[in-house]
């Protein structure tokens, strides 16, 4: 704890002396609060949520210089978290994590569906080499609601970021979360940078990045492998953009589903560039319910992407949750302006390209152009490699494998 004494800097002296005095302090970078500090162990047993909270508390509460929570080498268990701020500390706060923290593995330990929650933090910089591990292969058995009925709620998210605002979190990995590895919600401004997600292919909702109610999230340069989605974009998302992810195994990067409730409002201006997908179920996907209240997809770009034997590389889906596949759709839902440019690789479906939109919407400014891709799967049997389309009213410009509807 640093403290300046009034007498020390004098009135008279003024200003000059006073910024002086300050800069070898703040030279010194943020001052550190480091969790075994206040009581954190490293034993993988301990539960150092006290610890942790104290920590946190201190810096964002307490710390009149900018402050950085440190959380050193070894492994600490944790049971559900939550460092809320506004923080009184100058910005930005920057949490360290260089060790791997371990969630508690009783789901009735979890009050709400997330571990670690930041909340209410304008000025966050999650970093650091270290591995949050969400212990997934003990609770995934919890998700299957068919045989867990009593005990099936929503397992929690790794970490919820809520009302966070003009942030960072770069660096560290997300190890088999229970349920989505991150969750942003009700967000602005936040970057997403140099990230490692990773859970089995088969591991059941484990979306890599989910983002809902948010505006201006930008993600990039991130290796997701996981369960579900690598990256889904929820409702009432806004200005996103998307770069540089490698996705796989995953279900690809997809907006929606969308329109499952009726409190979910629009998506606008979604930008997915430069990503290589390896083997995932899907590539771009749109997908929505058919829905109750109206509400639209618009001015999205999917450009410059590299599949490689991807189930379903280009997929506009208005019937999602409907048991039927490719059922026709009624959604109540409007997607347009919306454009798939630059798409290479392999594909292992016959059906490459699926554009199917709603009969009360048709989809309006779709764009497919220069999407060439190459047919890797079984010998096809009666049928062609192509693309499906209904109610699409679709624009196709350059090379096109496969050929258009
Ligand atoms: C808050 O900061 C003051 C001054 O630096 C210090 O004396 C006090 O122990 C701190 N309190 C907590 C709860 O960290
Ligand atoms: C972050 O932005 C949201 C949406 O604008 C706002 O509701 C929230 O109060 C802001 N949070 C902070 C900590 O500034
Ligand atoms: C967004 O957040 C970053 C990181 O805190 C900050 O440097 C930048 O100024 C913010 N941008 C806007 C438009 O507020
Ligand atoms: C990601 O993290 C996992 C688990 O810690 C590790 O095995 C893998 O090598 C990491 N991948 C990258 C690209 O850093
Ligand atoms: C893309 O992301 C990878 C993996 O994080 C990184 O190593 C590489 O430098 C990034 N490339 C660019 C052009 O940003
Ligand atoms: C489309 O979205 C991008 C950002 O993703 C934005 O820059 C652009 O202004 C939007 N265009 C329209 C017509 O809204
Ligand atoms: C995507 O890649 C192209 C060609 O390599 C490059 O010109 C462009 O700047 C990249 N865009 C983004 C957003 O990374
Ligand atoms: C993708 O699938 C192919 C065919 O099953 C397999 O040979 C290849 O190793 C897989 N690639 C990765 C990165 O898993
Ligand atoms: C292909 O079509 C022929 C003629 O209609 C039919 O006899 C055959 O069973 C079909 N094969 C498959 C695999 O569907």
């Amino acid at each position: 704890m640093v403290l300046l004494s009034c007498s020390l800097i004098g009135a008279s002296r003024g200003h000059e002396t006073r910024r002086s005095l300050l800069l070898p302090i703040l030279n010194k970078g943020p001052e550190i609060f480091d969790v075994t500090k206040y009581g954190a162990v490293a034993d993988d047993k301990k539960d150092n949520v006290v610890a942790f909270r104290a920590a946190w508390g201190a810096a964002c509460k307490n710390s009149t210089t900018q402050a950085k929570v440190l959380i050193p080498e070894g492994t600490y268990r944790i049971a559900q978290t939550l460092f809320a701020g506004p923080c009184s500390s100058p910005k930005p706060i920057t949490i360290e994590i260089m060790g791997t923290i371990k969630a508690n593995t009783d789901p009735s330990e979890y009050a709400s569906p997330e571990w670690f929650a930041f909340e209410n933090i304008d000025g966050l910089v999650l970093t650091g080499k270290g591995v949050f591990d969400g212990q997934g292969p003990a609770m995934w058995p919890f998700n299957d609601c068919r045989t867990v009925k009593q005990t099936c709620s929503p397992l929690p998210s790794s970490l919820k970021f809520y009302k966070v605002n003009n942030s960072i979190v770069t660096g560290i990995t997300s190890l088999n979360s229970m349920q989505f590895h991150l969750h942003v919600h009700g967000c602005n401004n936040v970057s997403l940078f140099d990230l490692n997600i990773t859970a089995p292919g088969n591991s059941p909702n484990t979306d890599g990045i989910h983002v809902s109610s948010s505006d201006s999230i930008k993600i990039f340069s991130n290796v997701i492998g996981t369960g579900d989605d690598c990256i889904s974009i929820g409702h009432s998302s806004t200005n996103l953009a998307v770069h540089n992810i490698t996705c796989g195994p995953g279900h690809g990067i997809s907006i929606g589903s969308l329109g499952k409730r009726p409190e979910e409002g629009s998506v606008d201006g979604v930008t997915v560039t430069n990503c290589t997908f390896v083997n995932t179920t899907n590539g771009a996907r749109i997908k929505t319910w058919i829905g109750t209240v109206a509400a639209e997809v618009r001015n999205v770009t999917y450009e410059g992407l590299i599949m490689y034997g991807v189930q379903n590389p280009i997929v506009i889906d208005q019937s999602y949750g409907s048991r039927v596949a490719r059922a026709p759709s009624s959604s109540v839902w409007k997607i347009s302006d919306v454009h798939f440019r630059k798409i290479k690789g392999t594909t292992i479906s016959s059906i490459a390209v699926s554009l199917e939109c709603s009969t009360r919407n048709p989809c309006e400014g779709v764009e497919v152009a220069d999407v060439d891709l190459a047919y890797a799967g079984r010998t096809l049997i009666n049928t062609t490699f192509l693309t499906a389309c209904s109610n699409a009213k679709a624009i196709f410009g350059g090379i096109l494998n496969p050929p258009p509807c």
